[in-house]
Order: C-alpha cells, then sequence, then structure tokens
C-alpha cells in the first residue's frame, strides 16, 4: 500500500547511493546531464499564483495522499465511525487539524458560537451557564497533549492485520490548545464538599457522557477552544471541547455542553459500563482512563516503504505515554534480540507525542523492525505477546504493545508477528 508512485529521480538517486556505500546525493558533475539542473524549468519562466488565490491555505496537490482514511468494514456508517490520522507520512509531533484521526458516534455537528452554551450544575454553590464570551474572559493556558483512542490497535490484538501504522496506530493525534483550565471553571460555581465526580456530555445526538474523578478534574483538565493556533475544527468539537492530558480519547467530550458535579460516578449509577477491557477469565477491567507508554516507527512502514537501496537510512516514529514524559525509546533492526537507543529529537513533553530518530546504515538485508517506548515512571512498552498472556483475545481496548516491520531486501514493508 505505496502512496507515492516512485518517480525517475529518485530511482536515478537510488542507484547512485547504492553504488557508494554512505554517499547520499548525486555527483555534481554526474556524467549523464540532468535536466533539472541544466535546463530553464516551466517555473522559473512564469508567474507563481498570486497570493489571494488560497485566502485559506491547503496543502499543495503533491501532498494530496496525506489524508485522513477509514477502514470501510469498521463499523456500519460513517456517521458513527473513526478515521486514522496519516502518521506514516507526518514528521515533528503536532498533527494538523485537517488530517487528525476523527472518532464520533453520531456524527460531527455544527454548532455556532452564538449558540454555545455550557452548564454546569449538580453539586455546587452556583449552578452556571457559560457563553462561548464569558469563557474567553477566563485566563488562558496553553497545554499540547495526545488523544489516542482506546481502540487504537484494537484490530490487532488477533494477529498483524492492517497494512500501515495509520491503520494500525493511526487513532491519535497531538495538537497544541488554548483554553481555559476546568478547575477554574469549577471554582466559579463553586463544588461542594460531596462532589466527587464530574459527568461530561457533549451536545451532539450521541452526547458521549462520561464521569471524570474529581481529582483529574482539578488536575490538568482543560476547555479548550484553540488548537495548533487557530479555532477548533467542527470535526473536533468546534466550538468547544474537554483536553483530557493522557486519558483515553473518549473522555475528551467534544462539543461540551454539561458539567455535571455528583458524588459518584453516572456510569455506576446508571449500572452501565463503558470501555471495559474483557479479560479471558470473563470479568472485565474498568476505569482504564490512562493511555500506558507507546511507541511506533512509523518510518519505514508498510505505507512508508524504502526507495533508496543500501546504505543511510533515517529511521523515526513516535512515543508517547498518558503517565508523563517519554525518557527513552529503543529501537531493534533484528527482531528485538538487540536493542539501541535512538535520539529524541526535540522536546520529550509530558503527554505529548514525542519524535524519535534513529539513524543507520542499512546493508540492503531484510530486517525485523521495532520500537519499545520507557517513560518517566519506568514503564516498559510490552510486546504483544506479554500483552495477551495476561488480557487475551478477548480484548479490543488498550493495546499498546510493541509494533514489528518486516523490511524486506527490496525495501518494501509488510506488518508481521514474531515468537
Ligand atoms: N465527544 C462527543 N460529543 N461525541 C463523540 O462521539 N467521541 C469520543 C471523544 N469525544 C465523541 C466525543 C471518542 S471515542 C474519541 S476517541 C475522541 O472524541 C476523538 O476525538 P477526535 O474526533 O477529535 O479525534
Ligand atoms: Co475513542
Amino acid at each position: 500500500m505505496t502512496d507515492e508512485p516512485a518517480t525517475s529521480r529518485r530511482a536515478f538517486l537510488a542507484g547512485t547511493a547504492a553504488a557508494g556505500a554512505g554517499l547520499v546525493a548525486t555527483s555534481a558533475t554526474a556524467q549523464t546531464p540532468d535536466p533539472l539542473i541544466t535546463e530553464v524549468q516551466e517555473w522559473a519562466s512564469i508567474f507563481g499564483d498570486p497570493v489571494d488565490a488560497t485566502p485559506y491555505g491547503m496543502p499543495i496537490e503533491f501532498e494530496s495522499h496525506v489524508v485522513r482514511r477509514n477502514v470501510e468494514w469498521l463499523t456500519e456508517s460513517t456517521a458513527s465511525s473513526i478515521n486514522f490520522t496519516p502518521i506514516h507520512a507526518l514528521e515533528g509531533t503536532i498533527t494538523p487539524q485537517g488530517c487528525a484521526f476523527e472518532r464520533h458516534h453520531s456524527g460531527a455537528i455544527s454548532l455556532s458560537k452564538s449558540d454555545y452554551r455550557l452548564m454546569i450544575n449538580g453539586l455546587v454553590d452556583k449552578p452556571l451557564v457559560f457563553t462561548f464570551e464569558d469563557l474567553l474572559r477566563f485566563p488562558r493556558q496553553i497545554t499540547t497533549a495526545f488523544c489516542e483512542c482506546a481502540a487504537n490497535g484494537g484490530m490487532e490484538w488477533g494477529g498483524a492485520q492492517l497494512e500501515g501504522c495509520q491503520f494500525t496506530q493511526g487513532m491519535i493525534h497531538n495538537m497544541e490548545y488554548t483554553g481555559v483550565m476546568l478547575r477554574d471553571l469549577l471554582a466559579e460555581a463553586g463544588v461542594q464538599t460531596e462532589g466527587k465526580w464530574v459527568y461530561v456530555e457533549g451536545a451532539d445526538a450521541s452526547s458521549n457522557g462520561r464521569s471524570i474523578p474529581m481529582e483529574k478534574a482539578l488536575d490538568d483538565v482543560m476547555v479548550a477552544f484553540f488548537a495548533n493556533g487557530e479555532a477548533l475544527r467542527k470535526e473536533h468539537g468546534y466550538p468547544v471541547r474537554l483536553v483530557v492530558p493522557g486519558w483515553e480519547g473518549n473522555m475528551w467530550v467534544k462539543w461540551i455542553r454539561r458539567i455535571g458535579v455528583y458524588d459518584q460516578a453516572v456510569e455506576s449509577r446508571e449500572e452501565t459500563s463503558k470501555y471495559t477491557d474483557l479479560m479471558p477469565d470473563g470479568r472485565a477491567r474498568k476505569w482504564t482512563w490512562v493511555m500506558d507508554a507507546k511507541s511506533v516507527i512509523t518510518s519505514p512502514s508498510p505505507q512508508a516503504p524504502i526507495r533508496h537501496g543500501a546504505g543511510p537510512l533515517v529511521i523515526t516514529g513516535l512515543a508517547w505515554s498518558g503517565n508523563g514524559r517519554i525518557t527513552r525509546v529503543d529501537v531493534s533492526t533484528d527482531g528485538g534480540n538487540t536493542w539501541t537507543p535512538a535520539r529524541i529529537s526535540g522536546d520529550a513533553k509530558s503527554k505529548a507525542l514525542t519524535r524519535f530518530h534513529h539513524d543507520i546504515n542499512w546493508d540492503g538485508q531484510e530486517m525485523f523492525i521495532m520500537s519499545r517506548a520507557i517513560d518517566e515512571t519506568g514503564y516498559v512498552q510490552p510486546t504483544k505477546q506479554a500483552l495477551r498472556d495476561i488480557r487475551g483475545l478477548n480484548n479490543v481496548y488498550h493495546n499498546n504493545s510493541i509494533q514489528t516491520w518486516w523490511v524486506r531486501a527490496d525495501g518494501e514493508v509488510e506488518n508481521v508477528e514474531i515468537a
């Protein structure tokens, strides 16, 4: 599943790189003249687009393959479905909103700022309703956080299935949010001493109501209205969503319209259980909100094969932990027999995606490449088998196991499991 065809220019560069070990550029005095250098190109002889051609800029047409994709058989309807971030084609750590995965239980709604209301009620001294303008008058904060659906990797429990990290690990995005802290809004309403939980619900038909313990609500939960410097996109909850750093995506209520303060979790009151992890003995793990440390090599990967032959190769990927900062990422190229620490590029922010790079000199032979994340608590990302030994195969949620890619000698990459 390759997105981009190899161009003749790339094939030409590949031939050169293979010929001289370690040489990653073409000799400037090469025998065959390169028309891209010797000829005047069209783009150098015309005016380009004027400044008002695209009042809101979109990616250039050559990047049109970098898009969200879905897996058709996953859900019956696309209104209640999920799509996946093209993490194989992105770099750095911030996910542009336009290609950040979406998960809706009843579709993305259009809710204007003027129609927006947020109510805080329940066990509070003063039940309050905030308009969007009201929210703008509270002190603002900025935080970067990953949002990962608990079902990320859920299709891989039984075996390696989907060809690409977009589908196996792509129910994740990482944005820089601006908003107000939930604790400031709760303080305004005055939480009574019996108030131990908040029940948060959205304005969409599904409402996606979830209970959050008061301790977390008063810690780092944000009521956000900007992402990556601009207003939230419709599909991510415009005009206001909840940001619950480190916790499963389901708690990140979009189009948030009510925060009820209660003495217990509303789910327990209704005796319903959402998002539990079914164990082999028939019992279920409940309240598994924190996303444990995880990582994946995004390139090379099935959708990002190696096009240049042997020699210098950049291996890169993402690591994250709901328990804090990533302190180390190890990479193996021999199926987990030996591990080498990768370089962590840029800042490793708490509860945010962290980029790693690992530069090798590829001998052109097949490799089984894996990454494993370690976070500040000392937690080490487990193998798939280690997770299965504990949780069995009935489970859908919270698969944070190590991913293996089989890089073939021809540079193509496949999703595999090795014993
Ligand atoms: N909030 C509302 N109101 N409705 C929803 O369907 N889906 C939840 C959560 N918040 C949902 C919601 C789930 S399961 C996830 S994983 C995240 O939103 C996904 O956020 P995103 O669509 O911005 O990626
Ligand atoms: Co989800």
